[in-house]
């Protein structure tokens, strides 16, 4: 009996507007196989699984699935040939509630056609026990965190008898206890013999969990070979095509005057005594795991969040910030998490992203100077590597990482005196994070003062001066940038460490 991978992508050609996105890429996978899919921002990966799940035709190859060559694929095919999909941009439906998005077009009825209400809550349950989630069936998604949505999202792909599994950047807001679980479900769902693709830019993931995997740069096929035989190093050159340095990029100089003092900040049940200076051209980092209130109280010192106690002075003066446009009047700005759901008009133009800024929505003049805005766009698209033909195409039509960049650009150009970037580098490949962390020490060096907030302590690791962790809404620890390692900052971040002579 001839032997036949599970999967054989062949020669798959794909064109959008005459400019080509695959240029003849072949993916080959086995059956219990974890075959991770890697490659820069608009390298082609997720149209590469678009096609595969349905959603695009390619214009050219072949494609089979155990053996036999499947012609005709549109996403119902695909999900009868046993192939789900767990996509990069979450698609919730946030009216409904959680059950139903679960069966949302395979609902279960009884022979008379009536739901089947409590059995669909009964299936939602067990498989969202098996990935250690605790949420009511019956919640509304609009009601739930980030994470929770993503972590829907997979339930759902589990929920029918895949035999192939396509995640799409599955742990970009999951905490670390949830990406244990879902590498844990991982490898049993290879034990029982599903095929698993695995898209992620976080390189040590891939290390972790990854049988084999496929590089795709510029549309084609770069290599494919064994996780176990290559080192990050060496996967990184393939994706880039040159060596990136994992050097810290802080630059050390004399800081200015504070600029920022927040003392005993507390909103009840999100953060409490919160207490911390920085100074202009500081670049100061906070971290813990998610649920430690970060993002809550920077969303408070910008005006999201009114219920709170305590006292701000930017640049020695008390504000009062109980609305966005105060903090930006105060001279704040904030780059929210999650993308989709904060930062981006799907129906704008990429350029007009770019341009049109928080801040702008609060100036008087809308006059938008044509020129100038190309000029800029054309500056950060040369920067960040930004990958897009034509900057009049909507937003969405840009691969993820480089929608991220759009709106990394937008916020570099605001020119606020403090800014604060939540979660700045989700999504984004190895290569353009480097041209990031350029950005943000170069804002510090012209005297800005700079807040990261990131989940990844390798990250701040890399950028800040100064780093606070924070655990169940207080800040546990605070380390200078040298004296910080990210064994110490999962110490303090989990709570089995707190040293309150450090916090004073
Ligand atoms: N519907 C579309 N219309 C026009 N161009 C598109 C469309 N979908 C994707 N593209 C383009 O195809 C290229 C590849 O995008 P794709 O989303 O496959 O990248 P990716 O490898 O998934 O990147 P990322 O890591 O950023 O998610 C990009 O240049 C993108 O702009
Ligand atoms: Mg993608």
């Amino acid at each position: 009996m001839a032997t036949h991978p599970f999967l054989l992508m062949k020669n798959i050609e794909k064109s959008f507007n005459g400019v080509p996105v695959l240029k003849g890429v072949t993916l080959q996978v086995e059956k219990g196989e974890i075959h991770a899919l890697l490659g820069e921002n608009g390298a082609g990966k997720s149209t590469l699984m678009n096609i595969l799940g349905g959603v695009h035709q390619p214009d050219n190859g072949s494609l089979f699935i155990d053996g036999q060559e499947v012609n005709m694929l549109n996403p119902r095919v695909s999900q009868e040939q046993g192939i789900s999909f767990i996509h990069q941009e979450l698609n919730m439906v946030s009216d409904l509630r959680v059950y139903e998005n679960m069966f949302l077009g395979s609902e279960l009825r009884n022979k008379v056609g009536f739901l089947k209400v409590e059995e669909m809550c009964e299936k939602t349950h067990d498989i969202m026990t098996k990935l250690g989630v605790d949420v009511d069936p019956k919640e509304y998604v609009r009601n739930l965190a980030t994470s929770y949505k993503q972590l829907i999202e997979i339930s759902k792909a589990l929920l029918h008898n895949s035999r192939l599994i396509i995640m799409d950047e599955p742990t970009t807001s999951l905490a670390e206890h949830e990406v244990n679980r879902l590498f844990e479900l991982m490898k049993n769902l290879k034990q029982s013999g599903v095929s698993i693709i695995y898209i992620s830019h976080k390189l040590k993931e891939i290390k972790e969990v990854c049988d084999r995997f496929t590089v795709l740069r510029d549309g084609e096929r770069v290599k494919s070979g064994s996780v176990e035989e290559e080192d990050i190093e060496t996967i990184t050159k393939l994706m880039v095509g040159k060596s990136i340095s994992q050097d810290r990029f802080i630059h050390e100089h004399q800081f200015g005057p504070v600029s920022l003092e927040v003392v005993n900040l507390t909103s009840p049940g999100l953060f409490r005594n919160i207490n911390f200076t920085v100074k202009q051209g500081e670049v100061l980092g906070f971290t813990g795991l998610s649920g430690d209130g970060r993002t809550e109280l920077f969303e408070s010192l910008f005006g999201y969040r009114k219920k709170y106690t305590g006292e701000v002075r930017v640049h020695g003066r008390i504000v009062k910030i109980d609305h966005p446009r105060k903090a930006v009047k105060a001279g704040i700005g904030l780059v929210p998490k999650d993308r989709k759901e904060n930062a981006i008009i799907k129906d704008l133009s990429v350029i007009h992203n770019m341009s049109l800024s928080s801040m702008g929505n609060f100036e008087k003049s809308g006059f938008i100077r044509e020129q100038t805005e190309k000029a800029k766009f054309q500056k950060y698209k040369e920067m960040l590597n930004i990958k897009v033909h034509n900057p009049r195409i909507t937003i969405d039509k840009l691969s993820g990482g480089n929608q991220q960049k759009v709106i990394i650009a937008k916020w570099l150009e605001v020119g606020a005196d403090i800014l604060i970037f939540d979660n700045p580098t989700q999504g984004i490949d190895v290569g353009a994070k480097q041209e990031i962390y350029h950005e943000i020490t170069a804002l510090a060096k012209m005297g800005k003062t700079v807040i990261i907030l990131s989940s990844e302590a390798p990250e701040v690791l890399r950028i800040c001066h100064n780093i606070n962790v924070m655990y169940q809404g207080e800040i546990t620890a605070r380390f200078t940038g040298e004296e910080a390692t990210e064994e110490e900052i999962m110490n303090y971040a989990t709570g089995s460490k707190r040293e309150a002579a450090k916090i004073g």
